[in-house]
């Protein structure tokens, strides 16, 4: 058996427990799978990396003419799933899942985002038209080679208006911890709209 889930004050303190907790058993902590919805109700889905995260929300970065971008802008509301593997008492797995909406981070975020990465980072953010087909892999070099020698080396890389970061706002939070025999604990925060209180409820697994 593993420890009970006792709902925290906020799904926020909630996910700062059980992230530092991931850190110290999974390699890359902070990958989710990131859904979306297209406009003819299609939903896809891919890993992105949830670069930081406070009360506010979880924060991705991305390339904003991609086709996660494009179905944001048409249909902001998206979930986003963590798994981490585990160990002690996480063993067994943990699952976060999140609902909610998406909304652009300010320019200033992006900014300091985009000034963290290391150079290749930006130059591929803007070689690669993301979700965009391209003839081969040789023709994306190309792009390549010709940004690295437009942006002499030690010269600023500028943050390209098509890239950014989105907030993934929560109204529902549900945290799932690994539980023998399939009797796995799960125990949902969800709200009605951002800075409405949250109420919680223990889901069966
Ligand atoms: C572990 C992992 C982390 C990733 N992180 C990001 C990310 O933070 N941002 C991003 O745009 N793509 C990331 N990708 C690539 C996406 O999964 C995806 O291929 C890309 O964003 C294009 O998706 P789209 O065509 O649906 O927009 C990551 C892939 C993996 C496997």
């Amino acid at each position: 058996m593993t420890a009970p889930l006792v709902p925290r004050p906020s799904p926020f303190q909630h996910f700062g427990e059980w992230f530092e907790a991931a850190r110290m058993t999974d390699p890359q902590p902070e990958a989710a799978a990131l859904a979306t919805v297209g406009a003819d109700g299609q939903p896809s889905n891919r890993l992105v990396l949830v670069r930081q995260w406070d009360v506010r929300g979880f924060e991705v970065f991305t390339n904003l003419r991609s086709r996660k971008a494009q179905e944001i802008g048409e249909q902001p509301r998206v979930a986003l799933t963590f798994h981490w593997k585990g160990a002690g008492p996480a063993r067994g797995g943990r699952q976060v899942r999140i609902e909610g909406v998406a909304e652009p981070v300010s320019a200033a975020e992006s900014d300091a985002y985009w000034a963290a990465r290391p150079r290749g980072s930006r130059i591929s953010a803007i070689a690669s038209d993301q979700s965009e087909p391209i003839e081969s892999r040789e023709a994306l070099l190309a792009k390549r080679d010709a940004l690295e020698q437009r942006h002499a080396e030690g010269e600023d890389v500028p943050r390209p208006a098509h890239w950014g970061g989105y907030r993934i706002v929560p109204l529902r939070v549900e945290f799932w911890q690994h539980e023998d025999d399939r009797y796995h604990r799960r125990l949902l925060y969800i709200r009605s709209r951002a800075g409405a209180p949250w109420s919680t409820a223990i889901l069966q697994p």
